[in-house]
């Protein structure tokens, strides 16, 4: 067993200060409380001296690895300068102009600096251009913690309601009552149950928001046409698409999923890869909407928005995901399929049901009987005693992941890497199999 004495203490030690013993609640539920103290490309070490391959990656962010050495440059060069003047500065437009050369519905971009004030802003934007409400959204997809779109994230099965009327639930001690009244909340992938809702209420929907792949539950991909489908009917009740990209922008493609998928959304939210683990988030979308921002009436503030360093950060990220036309995020795409490829057979292999859903550079692993996995409720039966078995067996293995059992890869994962991952997961899922010999 790998020994983490210094890791134990300084939980210890930090919960005696800071609220929770970590700095966002999420973090607390990994199969251990892990403190770092360096990293480099793929590779993390904790404070005990262990190192892990990295496919957590700050929980997506790291889109060019730890210490990428063009990224440290740019930083470096960017601490010599004011790194906040409150005011304009050159890399605005510059970062702007660039966004705008790769997202499909990028005709004007505003900065934030977390992907929930990102997401906070374009529902904003979409109940100020259409004098509407309502806001459609899906179970299971994340936009962020703030009380307007902490809705139906991961309810319970008890609380959740039968799925051709499920319930908008809150989903934290605290929150408005109330901020659930203005969502309307949906399976996801069920182009049926958004047409009755559009026959009954379009005419209240300001905007549907969604996450193109459903990342945060369990990298679930859309039907085909649902995103699509999605446009029409958005655009036939005057509703506006929003696609919330912060997961997807910049690591399914450079274009993000709207790229991928054909469809272009009206406005798109943007954080994580973005500035390549700088805090800075975006919404980029149509011009005309856009533009309600200061003119318009339409407000927002930030005292780090438009920070030099986070958009110093991000231009180098997008610099170097964008070169040769993306060849290098393409290729890191191409290897993470291909590892997922690799736990399919070496998991069935061993008699172990599982489906790895998602694209190359974010996927998950399920643990299920199901063939099919569409949404949320379907990733309910997940065997959860079998992932935490994963997850600690791989953390064991040297292999630090998430807690949902989602795989993040960067351009820094190498194919010796993956080669050297496959390996370890092989040794993992043996414990597995064993394991659930003995359980079955
Ligand atoms: C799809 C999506 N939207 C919004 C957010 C909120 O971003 P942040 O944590 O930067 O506030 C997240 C965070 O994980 C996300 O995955």
């Amino acid at each position: 067993m790998i020994e983490r004495k210094c890791c134990g203490e300084y939980y210890e030690r930090a919960q005696k200060s800071l609220a929770g013993g970590v700095s966002s609640p999420f973090r607390r539920s990994l199969p251990a409380v892990l403190y770092f103290q360096d990293g480099n490309g793929a590779v993390v070490e904790d404070v005990d001296g262990n190192s892990y391959l990295d496919y957590a990656l700050a929980w997506g962010p790291l889109i060019l690895g730890h210490k990428h050495p063009a990224l440290v440059k740019a930083l470096h060069k960017a601490v010599e300068c004011p790194h906040n003047y409150g005011a304009q500065h050159e890399l605005e437009f510059l970062v702007a102009e660039t966004v705008c050369d790769l997202v499909p519905c990028a005709e004007r971009v505003a900065f934030t600096s977390s992907g929930s004030e990102a997401v906070e802003l374009a529902m904003r934007l979409a109940r100020a251009f259409t004098g509407r409400t309502l806001i459609l959204k899906f179970e299971g997809h994340y936009h962020g913690w703030v009380d307007s779109a902490l809705i139906s994230y991961h309810p319970n099965l008890d609380e959740i309601g039968p799925v051709n009327s499920p319930k908008a639930v809150l989903g934290s001690r605290g929150q408005v009552s109330n901020a659930s009244e203005n969502l309307v909340v949906l399976p996801w992938n069920d182009a049926e149950q958004v047409a009755a809702l559009f026959a009954s209420r379009g005419h209240e929907i300001a905007a549907i928001i969604t996450e193109p792949v459903l990342c945060n539950s369990g990298c679930l991909m859309p039907a085909s046409d649902f995103l699509a489908g999605l446009r029409r009917i958005s655009q036939e009740h005057g509703s506006l698409l929003i696609f919330d990209e912060v997961i997807t922008g910049f690591r399914m493609a450079t274009g993000g999923a709207q790229s991928v998928f054909g469809v272009t959304p009206d406005l798109a939210t943007f954080g994580k890869a973005i500035a390549a683990g700088l805090p800075l988030s975006a919404v980029a979308g149509r011009r005309d909407i856009l533009d309600l921002i200061v003119d318009g009436g339409v407000v927002f503030g930030g005292t780090f928005n438009g920070n030099c360093l986070s958009l110093a950060a991000a231009r180098v990220s997008l610099e170097e995901l964008s070169r040769d036309g993306g060849a290098q995020l393409k290729k890191t795409n191409q290897l993470g399929e291909a590892l997922m490829r690799r736990i399919s057979e070496m998991a069935r292999a061993r008699g172990i049901p599982v489906q790895v859903t998602g694209f190359g550079t974010a996927f998950s692993v399920h643990f299920t009987d199901r063939t099919v996995l569409r949404d949320y409720r379907d990733t309910l039966v997940d065997d959860r005693n079998l992932l935490r078995q994963w997850l600690y067996n791989s953390l064991e293995e040297g292999i630090y992941l998430l807690p949902d059992g989602r795989v993040y890869t960067s351009i820094a994962h190498t194919s010796a890497n993956v080669e050297e991952t496959a390996e370890r997961f092989e040794r993992v899922l043996d414990r597995c199999a064993v394991k659930r010999r003995n359980v079955v």
